[in-house]
């Protein structure tokens, strides 16, 4: 199993670029089972999880080629969604990657039935898809859960309803949107998330021919059609991949341009850096616009607090890296997990590290800065493992990050990127499992 070796302390200077979003390419790549033609999607990120959710189409049914794009760090996919008789998302994939759940809409709306195994656990705490279903079963479907799969269907086609989410979810709305392009009348969805990866997929849906108003609200109207046709489609950079690269600037110090990234999608931890202490300029070159991120190393950081929410505020999916950063800050943070129960296992690696902090529910008080010194600490999920990889930039002397099967499912050449604006870092083989 591989690992990262870090040597700490080199500030970060020079320009990296962003990939493709995998929060939008997966639920744009279940999005293609509701037409036979073939679907393009470019600019999807080399990582494990766009891999394992090519494999959950190919197991339903669909003929996928994969292309390596000329930068190395993404994939353009040909899809083109034949059907098979099964239609069952097996446990093997599902269970390693928890959003093959998109499937279950489009599946249900194309075939009238799906088989699709339940997720299960997840490292960052319970993540039931009690939304989904219930959301699907006001469409029509009849849903019955037995040895661990979902076995869905519909008489005839899903029907439109006017749909309020108890509760904001992203993939409940990715899942009912798609459903609902090829509903009987028009649905109403209330209270939708507004994550930017939902605008994303909700362009790719109208490129396919869907109709659909209100794309980027909370309340999504969608017409129904009798079918939708091909496409081709460049999914928009990752907001989360750019945030993990503008904390590893604000923690390690440094100058750093981030290309092909997209700032408003960024305001939230743009907004709590630039308090903080990090300057941010924009522009727009050649790949669309920029984010220039500069801390000089005499610049101290101020501490500050942060609440993880439903877009436009501060994401989860960035609540590890700012802790990171928040080591480095003088005085005490609070970072109050909002979204997620059990988000905080990075905290204890960072302890190891040197970090000065407590957890007490679903609040973490950080109070620094605390020199970090390192060692060897453990991936848990995707993001800790990023804030691991960002302290050992931190912290002098060698940190060794185990586990990275994590970060090899969301990020693409982090490590290659990272040495590109100098960061001392390299993959070795023959870690612990
Ligand atoms: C997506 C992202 C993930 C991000 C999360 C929150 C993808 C592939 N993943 O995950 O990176 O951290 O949004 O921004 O896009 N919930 C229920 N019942 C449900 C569904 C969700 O109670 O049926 C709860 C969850 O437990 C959680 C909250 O709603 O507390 C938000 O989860 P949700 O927005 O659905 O996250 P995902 O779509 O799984």
């Amino acid at each position: 199993m591989d690992r990262l070796v870090i040597q700490g302390g080199t500030p970060l200077k020079g320009r990296i670029r962003v990939s493709g979003a995998k929060n939008a390419a997966l639920p744009c790549l279940a999005a293609t089972l509701l037409t036979d033609s073939e679907v393009r999607l470019s600019n999807l990120p080399a990582v494990a999880d766009i891999r394992t959710m090519v494999k959950v189409l190919q197991s339903l049914g669909t003929e996928a080629s994969l292309e390596t794009e000329a930068s190395g760090f993404e994939l353009t996919a040909s899809l083109k969604a034949l059907g098979n008789e099964e239609l069952k998302a097996p446990y093997d994939l599902v269970k390693t990657m928890r959003a093959s759940i998109l499937v279950l809409g489009p599946l249900l709306a194309r075939w009238g039935r799906a088989i699709v195994s339940l997720p299960g656990g997840c490292a960052i705490g319970a993540r039931p898809v009690n939304l989904h279903l219930e959301a699907l079963e006001r469409m029509g479907a009849q849903i019955e859960i037995t040895h661990g799969y979902i076995e869905a269907s519909v008489k005839g086609k899903l029907q439109a309803m006017d749909h309020t989410f108890e509760k904001v979810s992203v993939g409940a709305t990715e899942n009912i949107l798609t459903a609902a392009c090829l509903a009987e009348g028009t649905t109403i969805l209330r209270n939708c998330a507004i994550e930017p990866e939902i605008g994303d997929l909700a362009r790719l849906l109208v490129k396919m021919g869907a109709q659909i108003e209100g794309i980027g609200s909370s309340t999504l109207t969608i017409t129904g059609v009798a079918q939708l046709h091909g496409c081709s489609h460049a999914v928009i950079p990752d907001r989360i991949e750019a945030g993990t690269y503008v904390c590893a600037v604000a923690a390690a110090c440094g100058d750093v341009v981030i290309d092909a990234c997209e700032p408003d999608h960024l305001r939230a931890l743009m907004d709590l850096l630039e308090r903080s202490g990090v300057e941010f300029t924009e522009a727009t070159g050649p790949e669309g616009r920029q984010l220039r991120v500069k801390r000089d190393c005499g610049q101290k950081l101020r501490s500050k607090d942060a609440t993880t929410v439903p877009h436009p505020g501060f994401p989860t999916d960035l609540q590890a890296q700012f802790m990171t950063v928040m080591t480095q800050a003088a005085g005490i943070s609070v970072i109050n997990e909002g979204i997620f129960e059990n988000r905080f296992q990075h905290a204890m690696e960072l302890e190891r590290l040197g970090a000065n902090l407590r957890i007490d529910d679903h609040k973490a008080i950080v109070a620094g800065p605390s020199p970090l010194s390192g060692c060897t600490v453990m991936a848990t999920d995707l993001r800790a493992s990023a804030a691991l990889v960002i302290a050992g930039l931190v912290a002098s002397g060698e940190t060794v990050v185990d586990r990275i099967y994590h970060l090899d499912r969301g990020y693409a050449g982090l490590e290659t990127k990272l040495q590109g604006v100098g960061a001392r870092i390299e993959r070795v083989g023959g870690g612990r499992v």
